[in-house]
């Protein structure tokens, strides 16, 4: 299968950092987009491991174990290990290497302004996130996309500042350097990923921290009775209320999840108040187990092994894409080259 990683797709990387078992809210977000990229582009996707760490240094006993539900919610989700390359971000040190070399062009206040430093660092005020690694976590990200010399990088908004400084940065590379004067690092381009809105069971957008989510592994009766529980639209508060499906999280599920005859059900039950919320719920809990039925089963076809296995082969696959730039690297920058045993 290596023919089909050296042809001439378009090459996408993207990466996650791995926070735990997966939700449904990740799922819709990246995921399910990804697997959507398989047939058109050359892709690497990989679980940012150190980035885990920007944040968790105190604590990093969860990022080993996460890494590893994370690897088997990519492959249930329907990442091919033969079609993409999967790996994780310190197996490949040529990262941390790139990361290295950038942090001489990159200025102090480019990654100040990095929307998310700041925000970041008012949102997890329980965390000294004052430190060198954390300013430069959109750096470490230039360096993860820039070492494969992607076209595309398929995010959602809230990653699109990252993909900009990743420009910036490639664009100063290329002014400081050159490799028989031609440019060695590509700028690439943001792949929007539509992501719907995807309320949690609490209304608010679902996220591990607020702890509303429902998982890639929940069962069917986990999944119904997290949907019973699930706040509808607040101007319903007696069965005979008329309510609106725009105004409800459950109405927000249906419009991702369901059938059009489902949703046209839902909106002529609910403004009539024909329908009651829980006949509703049930109605978007059988469509949530039927997205996640087949995620579940290909879960379950893979061992930790088999994952582990497959962590290995993306490893070395990434690690001769990353070599190759980092010649290119090396070269335009005057050091020297990799010594032999490293050839
Ligand atoms: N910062 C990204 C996130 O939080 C994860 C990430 C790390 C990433 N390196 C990347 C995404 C490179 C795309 C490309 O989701
Ligand atoms: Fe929400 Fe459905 Fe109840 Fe309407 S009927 S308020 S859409 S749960």
């Amino acid at each position: 299968m290596a023919e089909l990683n050296s042809n001439s797709r378009p090459r996408v990387l993207s990466g996650m950092r791995p926070t735990g078992k997966l939700h449904l809210g990740n799922y819709m977000g990246a995921l399910h987009n990804w697997v959507k990229l398989q047939d058109q582009y050359e892709c690497y996707f990989f679980i940012a491991d150190w980035h885990a760490l920007t944040t968790d240094y105190a604590d990093p006993s969860n990022v080993l174990a996460n890494t590893q539900e994370v690897i088997l919610d990519f492959l249930a989700a329907g990442l091919d290990p033969e079609q993409s390359v999967l790996f994780v971000q310190s197996h490949v040190p040529q990262h941390a290497e790139l990361h290295l070399l950038l942090s001489m062009i990159t200025s102090l206040g480019w990654l100040e302004r990095v929307p998310s430093y700041k925000e970041q660092q008012e949102n997890l005020l329980g965390k000294d996130l004052t430190t060198y690694g954390f300013l430069g976590y959109p750096l470490l990200q230039a360096a993860d996309i820039l070492i494969y010399q992607p076209k595309f990088v398929p995010v959602g908004q809230d990653q699109v500042a990252h993909v900009e400084l990743t420009r910036e940065v490639a664009r100063r590379f290329n002014q400081f350097y050159k490799l028989n004067g031609t440019e060695v690092l590509p700028e690439p381009q943001s792949l929007l990923t539509p992501s719907p809105k995807l309320p949690g069971t609490d209304g608010r957008k679902m996220s591990k921290s607020y702890g509303n989510t429902i998982q890639l592994t929940d069962s069917e009766p986990e999944v119904r009775k997290k949907l019973k529980t699930m706040v509808t639209d607040p101007a319903r508060v007696r069965r005979t209320d008329p309510g609106d499906p725009d105004k409800c999280p459950v109405g927000d599920l249906h419009k991702v999840f369901s059938s059009p005859e489902t949703l046209a059900k839902v909106y002529e039950g609910c403004r009539s108040a024909g329908i009651g919320c829980i006949e509703c719920k049930g109605w978007a809990a059988d469509a949530l187990v039927q997205v996640l039925a087949p995620i579940q089963e290909r879960r379950a076809r893979f061992s930790e092994a088999d994952a582990k296995n497959i962590l290995d082969i993306g490893a070395g696959k990434a690690t001769l894409r990353a070599e190759q730039t980092m010649v290119e690297v090396r070269a335009a920058m005057k050091l020297a080259p990799a010594p032999r045993a490293r050839r």
